[in-house]
C-alpha cells in the first residue's frame, strides 16, 4: 500500500508544480484581462510570449489598452471606463460644463481614474539599497496606502481588554520602525497631515524609526509573515454599504500594487476586544486570499499570555 500512495502524492505535487504559472495566480476578473495585461509592457510581452496560457489572445493585444491611471494613459476613448461609464441625466457639478466633463469627473472621483492621485503620489520614506533584509516603506499622499518589507510592529502597548473599535494609540514611539540606510523622517512627517482611524496610517506609522540592531529573526519578533500580506483598517461589517467600501478599497488597492494573486495574508487591523468577526460578509474575502484573514486582537492576546 505504501508505495501508490508515495506515488500518488508524488504526482500531485509534480503536476502543481508544473502547472501553476502566473496566468493560473492571477485572480483576475476575465472580461477586463485585455485592459490589465495590455496596459502593461512587461505582462503585454510576456502574454504574447505564452499564448498557450496566458488567458488574453494576441489579437485582443493588438488595440491599445488601459484603464487610465496607468502612466501614459489618460481619460481617452480607448480606456474601459470610457466604454463602459454612461451619463444619461444632465448634472450640476461645480466646474462641469458638458456631458464629456461630467464623465471624466465621474471617472476621476468614483472610477479607476481616483487610483491616479494615491500612485502618482507614492514616495520612498525607508530604503536600504538592496541590502539583504534591509528595511523599505513607501507611501502615498496622507499615507493613505503604504508598501512595505522587513518592518514590525510591537504591540506591548495593546491593552485588548473592554478595548473598543477605531482606537489610534495601538502604536506608540519605539513600538513601530526597520532598519533603513535612508529614512526621511521629514517626509513621514510632512505626510501625517490627515490622521483618523479610517483615513490614513498616520497615527500607526508618525513614531516609524530606524534601529542599528533591528533584524527580522525570531530574536527581535514573535510572528513573522513572509507571505506577501494586506494590512487593512476596517469598516462597520454589520452593514452592506460601510463593508463594502473596504472591499473597494482593498480592489483598488490590488490595482495599484498591480497585483492580483489570492496567494496573500490579510491582517484585519481592527481594535474591538473581540476581534472584527464577519457574520454576514465573511465569504466575500475569498475574492481576495485563499487563507483565513488573521486579526490585530489575536496578536494582543499572544502577548497576554506569554506575559502572565
Ligand atoms: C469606445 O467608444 C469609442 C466611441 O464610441 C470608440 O471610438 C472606441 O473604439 C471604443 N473603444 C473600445 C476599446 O471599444
Ligand atoms: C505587491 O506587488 C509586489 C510586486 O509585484 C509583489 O511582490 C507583492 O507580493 C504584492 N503585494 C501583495 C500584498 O500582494
Amino acid at each position: 500500500m505504501r508505495g501508490p500512495l508515495l506515488n500518488v502524492v508524488f504526482l500531485i505535487a509534480a503536476i502543481s508544480c508544473t502547472a501553476t504559472t502566473f496566468w493560473d495566480d492571477l485572480n483576475f476578473e476575465p472580461s477586463l484581462l485585455p485592459w490589465h495585461v495590455g496596459s502593461s509592457k512587461e505582462l503585454r510581452e510576456s502574454c504574447i510570449n505564452d499564448q498557450g496560457r496566458c488567458p488574453v489572445s494576441t489579437a485582443e493585444l493588438e488595440v491599445k489598452r488601459c484603464f487610465g491611471f496607468e502612466p501614459n494613459c489618460a481619460f481617452r476613448p480607448d480606456i474601459f471606463s470610457f466604454n463602459h461609464s454612461k451619463c444619461h441625466t444632465k448634472v450640476q457639478w461645480p466646474g462641469v460644463q458638458n456631458m464629456a466633463q461630467q464623465k471624466e469627473m465621474f471617472w476621476m472621483q468614483a472610477d479607476f481614474g481616483s487610483l491616479s492621485p494615491r500612485l502618482n503620489s507614492m514616495r520612498v520614506i525607508c530604503s536600504s539599497d538592496d541590502e539583504k533584509g534591509g528595511s523599505y516603506l513607501e507611501c502615498s499622499d496622507h499615507l493613505r496606502i503604504c508598501k512595505a518589507q522587513n518592518i514590525y510592529f510591537d504591540f506591548k502597548s495593546f491593552d485588548k481588554k473592554r478595548s473598543q473599535r477605531y482606537r489610534n494609540d495601538i502604536i506608540h514611539e519605539g513600538e513601530v520602525g526597520g532598519k533603513c540606510k535612508h529614512l526621511d523622517k521629514e517626509l513621514l512627517l510632512a505626510r501625517t497631515d490627515e490622521k483618523s482611524y479610517l483615513q490614513s496610517w498616520g497615527y500607526e506609522l508618525e513614531h516609524f524609526a530606524s534601529y542599528e540592531d533591528f533584524e527580522v529573526n525570531s530574536k527581535h519578533c514573535d510572528v513573522i509573515f513572509d507571505r506577501p500580506t494586506i494590512v487593512m483598517k476596517l469598516d462597520a461589517s454589520v452593514n452592506m454599504y460601510h463593508h463594502f467600501c473596504d472591499f473597494v478599497n482593498l480592489y483598488a488597492s490590488q490595482f495599484i500594487n498591480g497585483s492580483f494573486s489570492q496567494d496573500v495574508d490579510i491582517f484585519w487591523w481592527d481594535t474591538h476586544h473581540s476581534g472584527f468577526g464577519d457574520a454576514y460578509f465573511g465569504n466575500a474575502w475569498k475574492a481576495f486570499t485563499n487563507r483565513i484573514p488573521v486579526e490585530l486582537v489575536d496578536y494582543a492576546e499572544r502577548f497576554d499570555s506569554e506575559e502572565n
